[in-house]
């Protein structure tokens, strides 16, 4: 059996080119020499997304992006983070183990009570404890099926320390039951930049979706922010959300024609932004086919979701009996 990488993402929204290149692609690459475990982290959206039905249709989203972006269900286990109930019981058992302070410091929720105090607030307004605790049944994901590596972008590289915390206080109490794993996050596309310069997320409405209708697509393109400068002035393309996101997209000869003109003048951002366009359509026309088509066939999808789902539950029942047998509670 092949060392175990896995990864979740959250349907909060459409996958964008940042999930693309810093998980999608760099997760069904390690398949060479790993065993995926790729899911859609449900429970996880559940913590901010509150409307039954944009959930469950972004559940759909998320699904067939991976299986049109290259997942063989035949040879990745993936699956649906709900569809395992092993997780919720190990979560529990895990915060048994998790120190309140290290949650006190997740990123997440440190940013939400700064947000209530600047606004003068309760530090704890309007935070549910379920985005307290996100990163204890993030460990679970990972700890459950014994997982070796973890493909995941620079923001969720605390997730992934705190997981090896929780791991490693367990298995002070308990003997060596978990295994403790690596995060692998990719230095070239660790932090992809949105249409407005700061990290693309779903959260920020900042984002370049893959799979949106081709002149939805065009038009965020159309929008990434740009300085007053004109075609003919010289720019610096190190600071630059186009240049950085051309980076990603243009061939080697022509990005360095286009670091040319930016050096020396003769960059223009319109038709920049218009050669970008064509290139993210065409780097994806196939998969952006792959999908149309899964989209329009949900239940092929529910069948491939519960098929692994099941793999996935048999790949983490021994991790869990471990454990559970470890602590007494068997
Ligand atoms: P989002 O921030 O858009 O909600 P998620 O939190 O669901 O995205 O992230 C899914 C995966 O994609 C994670 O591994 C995350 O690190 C990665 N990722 C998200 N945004 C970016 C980005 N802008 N650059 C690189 N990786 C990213
Ligand atoms: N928290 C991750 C994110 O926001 C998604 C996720 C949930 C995940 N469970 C995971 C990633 C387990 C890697 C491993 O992107």
């Amino acid at each position: 059996m092949k060392p175990i990488a896995l990864t979740g993402i959250k349907p909060t929204g459409l996958p964008h080119i940042g999930n693309y290149l810093g998980m999608y692609r760099p997760a069904l690459d390690l398949m060479e020499k790993y065993q995926g475990m790729y899911f859609v982290a449900d429970y996880h959206a559940l913590t901010t997304m509150h409307d039954p039905d944009t959930l469950g249709e972004l559940v759909y989203a998320v699904a067939a992006s991976w299986l049109a972006l290259g997942l063989d269900p035949e040879d990745a286990i993936f699956f649906r983070q709900s569809d395992i109930p092993e997780i919720p019981e190990f979560t529990w058992i895990l915060s048994c183990f998790t120190s309140k302070g290290l949650l006190n410091r997740a990123h997440a929720y440190k940013a939400a009570v700064d947000e209530n105090l600047a606004a003068n607030h309760d530090p704890d307004e309007g935070i549910n404890a379920g985005l307290y605790n996100y990163p204890v049944l993030m460990s679970a994901d990972i700890l459950l099926y014994g997982s070796d590596v973890v493909p995941v972008g620079l923001d969720q590289k605390q997730h992934i320390e705190i997981t090896r915390d929780i791991a490693e206080a367990f298995n002070r109490t308990y003997g060596n039951i978990l295994k403790v794993p690596e995060g692998v996050i990719q230095k070239s596309v660790m932090k992809v930049p949105g249409i407005d310069g700061r990290k693309m997320s779903k959260s920020y409405d900042n984002t370049i979706p893959i799979f949106a209708p081709e002149n939805k697509l065009r038009k965020r393109v159309m929008r990434i922010v740009t300085d007053s400068k004109r075609p003919e002035d010289p720019k610096d393309p190190e600071n630059n959300t186009l240049f950085t996101l051309l980076q990603f997209f243009a061939s080697p000869k022509r990005l360095a024609e286009i670091r040319d003109l930016y050096l020396h003048g003769g960059a223009a951002y319109g038709a920049l932004k218009k050669e970008l366009a064509e290139l993210i359509l065409e780097h994806f026309a196939s998969a952006r086919e792959r999908y149309a088509t899964l989209m329009a066939d949900k239940t092929f999808i529910d069948k491939v979701l519960q098929d692994g789902a099941e793999k996935a539950r048999q790949m983490g029942k021994p991790y869990l009996e471990a454990a559970r047998k470890a602590t007494g509670i068997d």
